[in-house]
């Protein structure tokens, strides 16, 4: 195929950057688009290309709402769910309709650092809570809460970015009461729910909406292509209603109709679900790969724990070691990874770093983890 670079920040030719978060070309499912696009326009009504209806095409909202009750394994009702531009668009836009300047929000540390910015677009506050293994650290969000009331909290429940771990089923009961207690609501960034290679995760947020506490995003960017920009709102009618009323939406209606259109192809003739099980099978042949090659060059000098889904690894160093200026040498091997500290919000965990696995196929996984060994 020939390589045409068509993202921001696309490696240089022959480079093996463990730092991009997006899917490799062979995994850009191009002709399940194209099938999906000619079928939409050979019965496309003129007004298919109209602005839209603000939530969300009720076409496209049932099929998402029959895609959610089989992926999630519980009953999705179609008037929860409300159209995004992907979990990104979305961050944005809770940003300003839950949340107002000056205002307190909970993130995870470490945390999706695309996320910080977005929040501090809005004039929000940031405060980390950390995590462990289990996911988010319950006692010290109950500490913090003594001390702050927080708009929201920002959280990856599954296959966190960058972590890899999830926060267990009895935590997240946990932090719904909390929500609950305290009047906060709980942003869930779900974007990776769907994409595990072993159990099912935790049953999503999405699932507890009845709580009236919990707003969860979720995004086709992760499991069938970034470029459609499309993603959705699963929350309570009430908390829905606000997203609607918001001025962007009024003006413009149904934030990406058009792609709706087309994914709306992908899920009733049930490509969608055949693409997600060709995901999760190669995806699950990846982690193998980069688990073996970091067992040959880095026992003994990183600690991780093997994801069981999503996108990355996460390694911890040695206190003394500074991830950041390697990064930089790491060009001159023509290897990358995400140095620790752009994940946290306090500027700490230099001595870790994260590793995507979904850009590279085996093959490359284990020529680009042997080239990073000399860096430690
Ligand atoms: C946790 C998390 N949230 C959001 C995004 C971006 O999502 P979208 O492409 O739907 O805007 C990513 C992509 O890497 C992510 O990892």
């Amino acid at each position: 195929m020939k390589n045409i670079v068509t993202f921001d920040g696309a490696a240089p030719p022959g480079t093996i950057n463990f730092g991009i978060g997006q899917p490799s070309a062979d995994l850009l499912p191009a002709e399940l688009i194209g099938r999906a696009s000619a079928s939409f326009f050979a019965n496309a009504e003129p007004f298919e290309f109209n602005y839209g209806v603000t939530e969300g095409d009720g076409r496209f909202l049932d099929s998402l709402a029959g895609f959610l009750t089989t992926g999630y394994g519980a009953a999705a009702a179609t008037k929860e769910l409300f159209v995004t531009g992907g979990n990104s668009q979305a961050l944005d836009m809770v940003s300003a309709v839950y949340a107002k300047p000056g205002d307190t929000v909970f993130v995870e540390e470490p945390s999706y650092f695309l996320a910080f910015q977005i929040f501090r677009d809005h004039g929000l506050k940031l405060v980390g809570i950390p995590v462990d293994d289990d996911g988010l650290d319950v006692d010290e969000l109950r500490r913090e809460l003594k001390s702050h009331s927080p708009a929201f909290l920002y959280t990856i429940p599954s296959y966190h970015n960058p972590g890899g771990q999830c926060t267990s089923a009895e935590r997240r009961r946990q932090i719904v009461e909390l929500a609950v207690e305290h009047d906060f609501l709980i942003v869930a960034d779900e974007v990776y729910q769907l994409l595990y290679y072993c159990d099912p995760p935790p049953p999503a947020y999405g699932t507890m909406t009845s709580s009236e506490r919990v707003v969860s995003l979720g995004s086709f960017s992760k499991i069938l292509a970034p470029g459609m920009r499309l993603g959705w709102i699963q929350t309570c009618e009430s908390l829905r209603d606000k997203l609607i009323a918001h001025g962007f939406i009024n003006s413009g209606g149904s934030i990406n109709h058009f792609s709706s259109h087309i994914v709306r192809q992908t899920i009733d003739n049930g490509s969608l679900v055949t693409h997600v099980e060709k995901l999760k099978r190669e995806y699950r042949d990846r982690v193998e790969a980069m688990d073996n090659a970091l067992k040959e060059s880095f026992s003994g000098i990183a600690k991780w724990k093997r994801p069981e889904g999503g996108y990355f690894f996460w390694l911890s160093f040695d206190e003394t070691v500074d991830t950041a200026p390697l990064r930089d040498k790491a060009r001159e091997f023509e290897t990358g990874f995400q140095s620790g500290a752009v994940f946290s919000s306090k500027g700490q965990l230099n001595n870790c770093l994260r590793l995507s696995f979904a850009h590279y196929n085996s093959d490359d996984i284990r020529a680009g983890i042997k080239r990073m060994r000399p860096l430690f």
